[in-house]
């Protein structure tokens, strides 16, 4: 009788490089991946806007943009954004992965890594995240990763003609559970 193999899945958060651009591309020219991102996520993604979005990641100053690799694959990407003025303590994260990746825990994970991230990176006290209404997977990584449920704003996204309720989610630092620490990769 075969034994089960007892590999583990590699999910890491790490820098985009200019051949990540193709890959780049192809998981991310679907409706389906958009359907629910801001309207500057493009769609179609045209190889051109995958090189274009890579190079301008090179000259930004902080690190907030990632790559996420499913055992060193491109899988997605994930982003920190620190807001400003009075909301400076606060940053805003956000993920997409190619449809191909999803329903493997993979969110689940990078969303983890997002807020080790943050919370060691920033001088922040609260983490944020906007989701339209049907994102019913998105919602559930958030749950799942201790974000509260915290607003819903009526009609607040509009996309492809459509308006949704946008929920506002919050993690705040004090809350973060001791085991989202145990190690940043898995
Ligand atoms: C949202 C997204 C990142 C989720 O990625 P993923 O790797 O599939 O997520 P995970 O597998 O870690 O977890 C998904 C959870 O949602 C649940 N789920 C998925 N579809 C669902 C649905 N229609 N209704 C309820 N729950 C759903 C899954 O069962 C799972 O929960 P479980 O672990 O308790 O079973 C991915 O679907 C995606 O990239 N979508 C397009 C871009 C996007 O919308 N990004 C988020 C913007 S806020």
């Amino acid at each position: 009788m075969a034994l089960p193999e007892l590999t583990e899945d590699k999910i890491e958060l790490n820098s985009f490089l200019p051949e990540d651009a193709p890959q780049l591309a192809a998981i991310g020219n679907n409706p389906k991946v958009a359907q629910f991102l801001r309207d500057n996520f493009p769609s179609p993604y045209t190889l051109q806007q995958a090189e274009d979005f890579i190079s301008m990641l090179t000259l930004e100053r902080e690190p907030s943009v990632f790559a996420v690799r499913f055992n060193d694959e491109l899988a997605g990407v994930a982003g920190v954004k620190l807001l400003e003025d009075v909301q400076r303590k606060t940053a805003e994260i956000g993920f997409w992965l190619g449809e191909e990746y999803w329903g493997k825990g993979i969110a689940t994970e990078v969303c983890r890594q997002l807020i080790v991230f943050a919370f060691t990176y920033y001088d922040i006290i609260r983490l944020e995240a906007e989701v339209a209404s049907p994102n019913k997977a998105s919602v559930r990584v958030l749950k799942k990763n201790g974000f509260k449920r915290e607003a819903v704003l009526r009609k607040g996204f509009h996309k492809n003609g459509l308006n949704y309720d946008l929920l506002i989610f919050g993690l705040l630092k004090e809350e973060l559970a001791n085991s989202l620490f145990d190690g940043v990769t898995r």
